[in-house]
């Protein structure tokens, strides 16, 4: 794996929420660059699509799209292709969000595609069993998100502690390389020491910063709880 990700990480995925959009995204890449700058903590952003190529061009954090479609470039009208991502300047994508899933086959072909471009994937699984079929895959990172904690500020790694943890030994059991990450409600710097204290290599969380009346005060919190768990 490319020396561009560094474990454990911070996601940070924009959705498509006013308050990340242009100029106010713009601003949460940069505290999240100037936060990863001065922990040394790797936190990536996934903004919206349209910010992509602003936003890598701005940052030197990296940067994923929150969403590829299987396709290969030609008669795809609406679809975002791994090439379009890539040339914005994005090193990988989210895939099979909970807002945003994929049959199986799908998720597998642009797992794929995404690899043979040189980029990352990041594949969302709501619970220990769909996750178990998406290890399958071989993904760089496979986040765990219960659908009905997200945007709850209820964190996953304290209410449901044991998604995560038998997540991380199952997959474990299979697959020593893929990194999981895990997500919905996490908005807290303790939040996220939990959840590496579960077994997890990261978080993936959005509204607990894109909400935030200081986003760049829970980025540094979180970078922090981090620092303090390694
Ligand atoms: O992709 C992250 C996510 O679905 C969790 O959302 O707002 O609960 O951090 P949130």
């Amino acid at each position: 794996m490319p020396k561009l990700l560094d474990f454990p990480i911070i996601v940070i995925n924009f959705k498509t929420y006013l308050e990340s959009l242009g100029d106010r995204g713009m601003r949460i890449a940069k505290d999240a660059e100037s936060v990863s700058n001065e922990t040394g903590v790797c936190i990536c952003v996934a903004p919206q699509f349209t910010d992509i190529k602003s936003i890598a061009n701005a940052v030197s954090i990296p940067v994923f799209a929150q969403h590829v479609d299987p396709y290969p470039p030609g008669s795809y009208t609406g679809s975002i292709s791994v090439e379009a991502i890539k040339d914005a300047g994005a090193i990988g994508s989210i895939l099979n969000h909970s807002e945003k899933k994929l049959q199986l086959a799908s998720i597998f072909a642009a797992v794929k595609m995404l690899k043979n471009a040189g980029m990352f994937s990041l594949v969302c699984a709501e619970d220990v069993e769909p996750a178990m079929a998406v290890a399958a895959l071989s993904p760089t990172m496979l986040a765990v998100e219960p659908p009905e904690l997200i945007g709850t500020g209820i964190p996953v790694s304290k209410a449901r502690p044991e998604i995560v943890s038998e997540s991380v030994q199952r997959i474990r059991s299979i697959n020593r390389e893929i990194k999981i990450l895990c997500g919905a409600g996490i908005t807290r710097g303790d939040d996220v020491r939990r959840a590496i204290e579960l077994g997890s290599d990261g978080v993936l969380l959005a509204s607990g910063v894109v909400k935030a009346k200081d986003p760049r005060a829970v980025i540094k919190e979180m970078a922090e709880a981090v620092l303090s768990s390694r």
